[in-house]
């Protein structure tokens, strides 16, 4: 039998970056064959678009560069919606088999029903999780197809986006000459790139923390049960140091990236740092923990709205897996001890695993979100994944997936 594979790409709309990353799927797995990553200041604000232009060049840039790298020509693409915007709700739906035994026409026609929530016209389920069946009132079953029964429930997760929000990034592809196969919510693409299976079932907040915002998911029996999206992250940070320390915010980034830390106990107070001069002035010593000061309100800030999206669900006494960290600003020293002080929870740094190929680029906690749409592409490829509990996004029909890409010279 011949093997079967398919190529697929994808895009992440960061805060500060754009991420494009292409990959190979096929019975054993994801390999990553080729990621480009273009600097967008000023080109999204909090996961919206602001600047088409900026963000159109940004994705050329970052295209350019995986297809340089993978030798593949990316032309329809997997998105990723990060952004305030994003809202995780929970649905339920029943209908009766339409005879004895359950088929997947039932399976589609619960779930059809299930997606169709009432809401305002402008905002759009993209990403559909089934948590569960009911047969006949007995729960927790997977794979329905093939029992008997005269009563189908379902229980899923949906998560919803502006519509406006995502005609303006469908625009940007266009722009770029690039096609939407469909939409992914960030939040769900990064939990999927860094969480073990046990931490699933465990109980556990995926919390990934960029420039503009913080996407949040809580995980519980295996399933996806909350999705949110805190308006905070390391763009924050950098804004504080520039104003506290009367520096541009470009220095201020830098002082951050190379000798931030999150929390003052981890540092000496004999920690001295250069603080570079400003408009031809020299540049002054400072001790570090000065530095701290300015960031650790900051973070313990960011970490009490966190606190405050997982105790709006009933999962809060319910993480025993913890809350798994990524996202760029989760690489700064002291995040771990902080978040775990003052969320109560153990906290873990998330770096994408389970990595085949480009290994050493992948490991950064910022690329979590684009590694983690092509793990979400994958997911249907799995052996251990009934079809009834894929997700359901929509897929652009005028594409699908055959097709996604060409390889040069095949
Ligand atoms: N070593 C580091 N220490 C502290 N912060 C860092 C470090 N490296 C990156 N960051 C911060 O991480 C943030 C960018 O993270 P990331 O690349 O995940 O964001 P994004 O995906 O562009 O934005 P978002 O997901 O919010 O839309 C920036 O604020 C940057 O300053
Ligand atoms: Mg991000």
């Amino acid at each position: 039998m011949k093997n079967r594979s398919e190529i697929v790409a994808a895009v992440d709309f960061g805060t500060t970056k754009i991420s494009v990353l292409v990959a190979q799927i096929d019975d054993n797995g994801l390999t990553v064959l080729g990621v480009g990553t273009a600097e967008c200041e000023e080109g999204l604000r909090k996961g919206m678009v602001i600047a088409i232009g900026k963000v159109v060049e940004a994705i050329r840039q970052a295209r350019h560069d995986a297809e340089q790298m993978s030798g593949c020509i990316v032309s329809d693409v997997l998105v990723g919606v990060g952004g305030t915007h994003i809202v995780g709700v929970n649905n339920q739906s029943m209908v009766s088999p339409k005879a004895r035994e359950i088929t997947e026409m039932d399976v589609t026609r619960v779930l059809d029903m299930a997606k169709a929530l009432s809401m305002p016209v402008d905002r759009q389920v993209i990403t559909m999780l089934p948590k569960q069946y009911a047969v006949d009132e007995h729960d927790g079953i997977k794979d329905p197809v093939g029992m008997a029964g005269v009563r189908l429930d379902a229980e899923v997760h949906l998560v919803t986006a502006a519509r406006s929000a995502l005609d303006n990034l469908r625009r940007c592809c266009e722009r770029s000459g690039l096609r939407v196969v469909q939409f992914v919510a960030n939040p769900v693409a990064s939990a999927l790139a860094v969480l073990e299976d046990h931490e699933r079932e465990l109980g556990v907040v995926v919390l990934d923390l960029g420039g503009g915002t913080g996407d949040l998911t809580i995980w519980h029996g295996g399933r996806l049960v909350h999705t949110g999206v805190i308006g905070a992250g390391g763009e924050l940070i950098t804004r504080d140091i520039a104003t506290g320390l009367r520096t541009p915010m470009s220095r201020a980034e830098e002082m951050k990236v190379k000798h931030g830390c999150a929390w003052g106990e981890l540092v000496n107070a004999s920690d001295q740092i250069e603080v570079p001069g400003v408009g031809g002035r020299e540049d002054k010593a400072l001790s570090r923990r000065v530095l701290t000061e300015i960031i650790e309100p900051r973070v313990i800030e960011i970490f009490s709205m966190v606190k405050r999206e997982i105790q709006k669900t009933q999962y809060d006494d319910n993480l025993a897996g913890g809350l798994v960290l990524t996202g760029g600003a989760s690489q700064m020293p002291g995040m771990v001890e902080l978040g775990d002080e003052i969320l109560n929870l153990p906290v873990r740094l998330g770096q994408p695993r389970g990595i085949q190929g480009l290994k050493s680029i992948l490991e950064s906690p910022a690329l979590a979100s684009v590694y983690g749409l092509a793990v979400f592409a994958a997911l249907s490829w799995r052996a251990d994944m009934p079809k009834s509990m894929l997700p359901v996004t929509d897929v652009q029909p005028s594409v699908g997936w055959r097709g996604f890409l060409k390889r040069i010279g095949w």
